[in-house]
């Protein structure tokens, strides 16, 4: 028990923030559920959470319009059909929160070019995207580095591929703290204690990504249960026969990850429950529990995509919430730096 349980007449410690996004790209694989939107359902409970969609990233490789709007609400509904409950966090969509853009320009001006330039993942975009290597994809994890430091966040949850971002964002944050006296948290990475990886099911050492080209390499959150199942009986695993965890057994770790991320079990019981079993029945059995578990959550985002006005009133309630948290940090910085104040 902690002294603030022990103690009724201790104030209860402030809730820590977590600040997290995620780009409106389309269809979301299991592995951006397993890997990151299940921990959001599980935050909010314990923290003061605030999620953003965040089209503003997007752009920054080419959209079509209508497709990023199209995206943008989707991935809206299929946050709240995966549970995050806009009573529990603040959920918005980042172009509605001005404060994003006002905070970077600032940023930017406390960010040096050779920073950014070794940003790993501007120089993988702009190999991929040769024709459109543009200003915003290299001043993008100042664009991060503001969504994170607008809310104070103390934690924020990110794979591998972002760490070098919010490792940009903690300095920039100390560099203007320490020009200018405290101004900003500095926001620590959150290691969740189910850190799950999902690989391909074709080529289980390759991440899985919804951009691969055979649509047996992924699931969508959105797969009707009979996809799931075939698509993991058809799982690409080795030419042994027991089902255990072990070094070189990437396919069959891969599914013992997935079936243990969803069900709770340990590897040593999912073993032990399979053992004298063949691969096909394993297969079959994540396959099942796969498709149950996403089983509500496509219904969710069947009945949330259709209901315009209730998305509406979420992400409108969402932005108000961001914008006076944001507010507050962005008329310090605008002070701090010695804007005018126009009142
Ligand atoms: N760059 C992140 C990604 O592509 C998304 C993101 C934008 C984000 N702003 C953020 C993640 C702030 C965490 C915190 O995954």
């Amino acid at each position: 028990m902690t002294t603030a349980e022990n103690n009724t007449a201790v104030a209860p410690e402030r809730k820590k923030v977590i600040f997290s996004g995620i780009q409106p790209t389309g269809v979301m694989t299991l592995g951006n559920y397993l890997g990151a939107i299940k921990n959001w359902v599980t935050l909010q409970e314990e923290y003061n959470c605030i999620y953003s969609i965040v089209n503003m990233h997007a752009i920054t490789v080419r959209q079509d319009p209508a497709a990023l709007r199209k995206n943008t609400m989707e991935a809206f509904a299929l946050l709240l059909a995966c549970g995050v409950d806009p009573e529990k966090c603040i959920c918005f969509i980042q172009s509605h929160v001005r404060t994003h853009a006002e905070l970077t320009w600032v940023l930017s001006c406390f960010t040096q070019f050779g920073e950014l330039s070794r940003m790993t993942q501007f120089k993988d975009k702009s190999a991929k995207h040769p024709d459109n290597i543009n200003v915003g994809l290299f001043t993008y994890p100042v664009l991060m580095a503001a969504d994170i430091l607008l809310y104070q966040a103390d934690l924020v949850p990110v794979g591998a591929d972002q760490k070098q971002h919010l490792e940009l964002s903690r300095d920039i944050a100390g560099r203007f703290n320490s020009l200018f006296s405290n101004t900003f948290k500095m926001p620590d990475p959150y290691i969740p204690k189910l850190g799950a990886r999902i690989m391909s099911l074709q080529e289980p050492d390759k991440k899985m990504s919804k951009s691969d080209e055979n649509v047996n390499a992924f699931i969508s959150i959105l797969d009707k249960p009979e996809t799931i199942v075939k698509k993991f009986k058809r799982a690409v695993t080795d030419s042994e026969t027991e089902v255990v965890f072990r070094e070189g057994k990437d396919g069959i770790n891969n599914l013992m990850t997935i079936y243990s991320t969803i069900t709770g079990d340990s590897y040593e019981k999912i073993a032990n429950d399979f053992a004298g079993k063949g691969y096909g029945d394993f297969k079959t059995a994540v396959g099942e529990v796969v498709a149950e578990h996403l089983r509500p959550v496509r219904e969710n985002f069947d009945r949330y995509v259709n209901d315009k006005a209730y998305l509406k009133e979420c992400y409108q309630k969402g932005a108000e919430r961001a914008l006076m948290i944001s507010s507050r940090t962005l008329e310090k910085v605008y002070k701090k730096v010695g804007f005018l104040p126009n009142k």
